[in-house]
Parts: structure tokens; C-alpha cells; sequence
């Protein structure tokens, strides 16, 4: 069924067939909604909304770029009425006719339909008719539900949001730099490892690109990656994924005050530029592209001593040492309106690589950037340990086998200089800018503990 094509041209036209494939001759609906594209237009797009009223077909056609009215008169043409009229949401048409401004029509344009092909007819019971959905029937149905207006503006400002932060880095001379997913050592701790069987052997799914890159900056000196991530999180979080997409950033000759300085350049000009280039999708979401706007470095410092004091004062219950969870960076950031820093974190909670600070060794010259109005974590980083014997002896206090880090541990061997870097999960970034209540609508497929479909 859903394959036949209908045919219900009227005028001289291009088969449907024809009209299926190719961009030539088509407007998409946001031209004509911004009033860049009136008189005739044709456009292609798929069936979001139908209703009839009288002898009038009201038709919403979506394309990637918005939804647009088109209406039909049984008096232009009746067969073409009663062909478009039987039509089932998510149809896909061709319309050539008439567009032209209309207060009256939702987004102020409206086209009356001259001709139309069906590309497509689709079947009744489209799953996710505009009605109440809960989430888990929502995710269920993540591959048709992506078609939404909102995934559409999400997708976008994803897309967006990775080229923007390319493009900054590469224009400051960062070197894209690429390692292997499949690895043979934890980089951040055995908990959250993916095992998987490598020829009969064990190896894990990359949690970050950081040691490799370590090996890559003698080389290349400073560089990024945009890849995916791995953790196999066992607490079902609101924040976290099992797959996420990491941005990651490493630099020879760099400290962890310079790196700071760096991060919020980098995430201001991100903050700026998306306010300015993508407000509608940010206001589909209801977030005002001024709060973005107002993102500008310098970022504040807390230390994470200052930061237990002030959780403390604000009575909640923690002690010096304590991780900060989801539940701590909530209380912390909530009144914050603008990404801030916590650093010199205490050793027992960071990752072996963290050094030590020279001027009080219980703690780590490391970074997090955190976001505000109670999101919490969107960058973790700092600046690596690259003496020979402290990284042995960080190691073996955490009880690390050092044979697991041979090759990494050679690094400090030969021309080893200091060097910082971080990591930035994308979806983490993006769940702050849209004010998302849950990680999983910052990416199209999600993955986590309950979930690997669709
Ligand atoms: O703080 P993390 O674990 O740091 C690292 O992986 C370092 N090796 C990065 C580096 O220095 N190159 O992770 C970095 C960031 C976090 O701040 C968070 O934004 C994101 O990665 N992240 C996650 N995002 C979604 N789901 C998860 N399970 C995540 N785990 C970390
Ligand atoms: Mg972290």
C-alpha cells in the first residue's frame, strides 16, 4: 500500500516518480515562511496535519524547515481533492500552487494548491498521532518521532553546535586528531568499562580519547576530537548516557590556569554564536537566546574546598573528600546563572592522571566547568601529570596495574613537557542550552542501561 503512488496530477507535470527524486524546482517552506519565496512555489514535504472544513482541505506539509498551510478548494479540482482528501499523516506530496502572506495562517504564509503528486501514501494508525504520549512509548518510537518540530530544532542545534566549536578550534590552530575505540586500559576508573570480546580476549569501549592524545600532542602538538564515548553508567541518571558524543581538547606547553582561560573563551564563543544563529530553535525549547548572549569569559573560580563550605552553609549534607554528584552540583549551580569553574579538586576523587598540585599535593591541578540553573557538569579537565616517578607513584596509590600503561607511561620517558587538556560531553552542553529535563533528548538515538532500541 504504502509504496503505491497515487496519482493525482491535473496539469502537465513530471511523474510523481520524477518529482520523488532530485532537488531542482523546489522551495523548502522556510523560505517561504521568512517571505523570501511568494507566487508560485512548489514544495515537497510530508503530511503533518489535515483537516476539511466545507469544500476546503486544509493541509500542514513539514519539510526540514518548518510547516507551511496549503489549502484546496473542491473547486479547483475534484479529483484531486477527494485523492488528497483520503490521504493518512506522513503522506508525502509534491504541491505546486500559489503562496502568499496571510495573517490568518500559522506562520503568516499560505499556499492554495494549483497541482499536488503523492510521492507517497502512507498508512493509517501513524503510531505517534499528535496526542499525549508518555516518554518510554515516545522512545519506543524514536525513529518516527524524530520527524517532530522540536527533534527537528534539536538536531539542528546539534549539528550546529559541533561546527561551531570545530570551526573555533581549527581557526586556533587545534589539529584534528583521531584514537581507537577499542581499547586494552580504563582511562577513567574500571567501574563504568564496556567489555567487549577482541578475538577471545577482553577489551573495553573507549571512555576518552585523553590517552591517546597524550601520545599525539609530541607529535601534532594541540589538538581536538569529536567522537563517541563510552560508560557502562549503572545508575539510571538524568544526565547520563552509556554512548555520548565527547569533545575533547589536548595541549603541550599548557597549565591548568592556561587551559581554564582557554575553556571559556571556547565555550563562550560557543554561547555567542549559537544565541545569534540559531534563536528559533533555541525559543522552540524556551530558551532565551540573551541568557546565552550573556555567557562571556571570564568564567568564575570556586575552589572545591570553597565549594563543600558553601553546599555546607546551604545545609546540605557533605564532607571534604565527597564526590560531587548530580544531586551536589544540583544544589551548587542552581542559583547560578553562567557556567562557572570548580577546581583543585582533592586526589581521591580524580582520575590517576590528574598532578598533584606542587604547592599542596592532596589535591589535583583539575578543572570541571560547570553549567548553571542547576545542570551541573559540562566539562571535565586539567592538567596532566608528566614527571616519570609522580605518575608511577599515582599509579600504584591507586592501585593501577602499571603494565596496563606501559606505552603511556614511555610517554613520560621520552620529551615529556607539561600539558592540560579536557573533556566536554556534547549532549551535556546541549541539555543545559534547551533546558532539557533528561540527556536523552540531547541525542537522536539514545543508549543507556534500559536501552539499546531503536
Ligand atoms: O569528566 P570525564 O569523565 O573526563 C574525561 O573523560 C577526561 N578523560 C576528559 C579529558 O580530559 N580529555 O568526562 C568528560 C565529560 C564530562 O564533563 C561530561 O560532560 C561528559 O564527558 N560525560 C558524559 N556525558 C554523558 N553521559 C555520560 N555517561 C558521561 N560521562 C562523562
Ligand atoms: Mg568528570
Amino acid at each position: 500500500m504504502a509504496s503505491e503512488k497515487t496519482k493525482t496530477k491535473t496539469q502537465k507535470q513530471p511523474a510523481a516518480e520524477n518529482r520523488a527524486i532530485g532537488q531542482d524546482n523546489f522551495t523548502e517552506i522556510g523560505q517561504v515562511l521568512a517571505g523570501k519565496k511568494t507566487g508560485a512555489v512548489s514544495v515537497r514535504g510530508w503530511l503533518y496535519h489535515k483537516r476539511s472544513s466545507g469544500g476546503l482541505l486544509f493541509l500542514t506539509l513539514r519539510d526540514r524547515t518548518g510547516l507551511l498551510q496549503c489549502t484546496l478548494s473542491r473547486k479547483t479540482d475534484t479529483k484531486l481533492f477527494d485523492g488528497i482528501e483520503k490521504l493518512q499523516d506522513e503522506s508525502v506530496l509534491a504541491i505546486d500552487g500559489e503562496a502568499k502572506a496571510d495573517s490568518r495562517a500559522p506562520g503568516g504564509y499560505e499556499l492554495s494548491v494549483k497541482s499536488a503528486d503523492v510521492i507517497s501514501a502512507a498508512e493509517p494508525d501513524y503510531p505517534i498521532a499528535k496526542k499525549e504520549h508518555g516518554p518510554e512509548f515516545l522512545m519506543d518510537e524514536r525513529h518516527l518521532w524524530l520527524r517532530d518540530p522540536k527533534m527537528q530544532a534539536m538536531l539542528k542545534l546539534r549539528s550546529a553546535v559541533m561546527n561551531i566549536a570545530r570551526d573555533w578550534l581549527l581557526k586556533h590552530g587545534y589539529i584534528e586528531f583521531q584514537s581507537p575505540i577499542f581499547m586494552s586500559a580504563a582511562c577513567e576508573g574500571g567501574s563504568t568499562l564496556f567489555t567487549v570480546d577482541y578475538f577471545g580476549k577482553p577489551a573495553y569501549l573507549t571512555q576518552s580519547w585523553q590517552l591517546y592524545a597524550e601520545a599525539a600532542i609530541a607529535s601534532i602538538g594541540k589538538i581536538f576530537t569529536i567522537s563517541p564515548s563510552f560508560r557502562a553508567e549503572k545508575s539510571r541518571t538524568r544526565r547520563h548516557l552509556a554512548e555520548f558524543w565527547h569533545l575533547e581538547v589536548e595541549e603541550p606547553f599548557q597549565d591548568i590556569d592556561g587551559l581554564m582561560k582557554m575553556e571559556e573563551e571556547f565555550v563562550s564563543h560557543i554561547c555567542q554564536t549559537v544565541a545569534k544563529e540559531c534563536a528559533q530553535e533555541l525559543k522552540e525549547f524556551g530558551r532565551d537566546p540573551a541568557e546565552l548572549l550573556a555567557v562571556k569569559a571570564p568564567f568564575k573560580r570556586m575552589t572545591y574546598a570553597d565549594a563543600i563550605e558553601l553546599l555546607k552553609k546551604d545545609g546540605v549534607d557533605v564532607k571534604y573528600g565527597d564526590d560531587l554528584d548530580w544531586e551536589k552540583e544540583k544544589a551548587l549551580t542552581l542559583k547560578h546563572k553562567v557556567p562557572f569553574f570548580v577546581y583543585r579538586y582533592p586526589k581521591g576523587i580524580k582520575a590517576f592522571y590528574h598532578m598533584p598540585a606542587p604547592d599542596d599535593p592532596k589535591v589535583t591541578l583539575s578543572a570541571d566547568l560547570l553549567a548553571p540553573e542547576g545542570y551541573g557538569e559540562l566539562i571535565g579537565g586539567g592538567q596532566r601529570t608528566h614527571d616519570y616517578k609522580a605518575l608511577m607513584k599515582r599509579i600504584e596509590e591507586e592501585g593501577l596495574k602499571a603494565s596496563d600503561y606501559d606505552w603511556y607511561l614511555d610517554l613520560r620517558k621520552w620529551g615529556t613537557v607539561p600539558h592540560s587538556g579536557f573533556g566536554m560531553g556534547i549532549e551535556r552542553l546541549l541539555m543545559w542550552m534547551l533546558k532539557l529535563e533528561h540527556i536523552r533528548d540531547a541525542i537522536p538515538f539514545p543508549r543507556m542501561m534500559n536501552r539499546i532500541a531503536p
